[in-house]
């Protein structure tokens, strides 16, 4: 029996080895299933061949859920194989932007081709003091696969580490230092963090979470770290919490005009998986699962 996948990215090496010669790649226009990782399906048929969809990456908010449980096709993400990569890259901008790191690197550059490059760092340092993370407290808005290193690890720098999270699951609630505090209400880690980041997956719940309500409880000066989705977070209200002061920092994975250009934005371009090890971690998980499924009918979303 052959098996034909449609992939619509680039899926590492690593995962379609496993895609041994019972299948084939690209073959043909009745694919059993699909294998991708951010090519939006929304909006296109699903042939009706399809019998399960593969996300190598954690969000699935580029598959129409809804038309996949109408047509019966199974869909699969890739919990945790991408955590490590996203905690590393909040953890390093949680600290870049606590020093002032990203602006700091950008003027140095400035100096290209001035002269007395010596006196003229030593007269402008003072402009990118920054303060230390040690002491201060970090709000964990998530405990996913992400959320819970982010938290554990963010121990290790000496901060004080909240989250919030109502539906912790029971493997991921065991990993998590006691010294995390939970709390039960949002407004709680609103209130008193120095650092906010979010780790929730985007659904008609999430959307637009953190709203004018959420800024307005908020310390003065934050620093709201967003390497989840762009949209759970509402712009309107975030341009106006920039503007006055309440954000001190926004750090997104996602890019977007309206805040483009503002001096206490930093933006990377959707960076948070891109190693080469969660590619290979990701690509792995979705083609061994579209394996196991398409050959034995289990469906393991692991
Ligand atoms: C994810 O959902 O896994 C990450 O945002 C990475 C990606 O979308 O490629």
């Amino acid at each position: 029996m052959t098996y034909q996948i449609q992939t619509y990215n680039k899926i590492a090496d690593a995962g379609l080895k496993l895609l041994d010669e019972q299948y084939e790649i690209n073959a043909g226009n009745d694919p059993d299933a699909i294998l991708l990782r951010s090519h939006k399906l929304h909006g296109q048929p699903i042939p009706e061949t399809v019998q399960a969809i593969a996300r190598a990456g954690a969000g699935t908010n580029n598959i129409p859920i809804d038309q996949c449980s109408e047509q019966g096709v199974v869909v699969f993400n890739t919990p945790g194989a991408n955590a490590n990569a996203v905690k590393e890259l909040v953890i390093s901008c949680l600290i870049a932007s606590s020093r002032n790191l990203f602006r700091a690197v950008q003027w140095t550059h400035s100096l290209k081709g001035e002269t007395e490059i010596s006196e003229k760092v030593e007269a402008n340092k003072k402009a990118f003091i920054g303060h230390e993370v040690a002491g201060k407290k970090l709000g964990v808005i998530g405990l996913g696969n992400i959320g819970s290193v982010v938290a554990n690890d963010a121990l290790a720098l000496d901060m004080e580490v909240m989250a919030y999270d109502p539906f912790v699951s029971v493997d991921v609630a065991w990993t998590i230092s006691r010294s995390v505090k939970r709390v039960h209400q949002l407004e709680e880690l609103l209130s008193q963090c120095d650092f906010i980041t979010i780790h929730v997956p985007l659904s008609p719940k999430t959307t637009g979470i953190i709203d004018e309500k959420a800024f307005k409880a908020m310390k003065k000066g934050i620093h709201f770290i967003n390497f989840a989705r762009g949209e759970l977070v509402d712009h309107g209200a975030l341009k106006t919490a920039l503007q006055d002061g309440t954000v001190g920092k926004y750090i997104t994975d996602f890019p977007s005009d309206d805040i483009f250009g503002m001096d206490n934005v930093v933006a990377t371009p959707h960076l948070g998986a891109s190693t080469t090890e969660s590619e290979e971690n990701c690509a792995i998980m979705a083609a061994r699962q579209l394996k196991n499924y398409l050959e034995t009918g289990n469906i393991k979303n692991a």
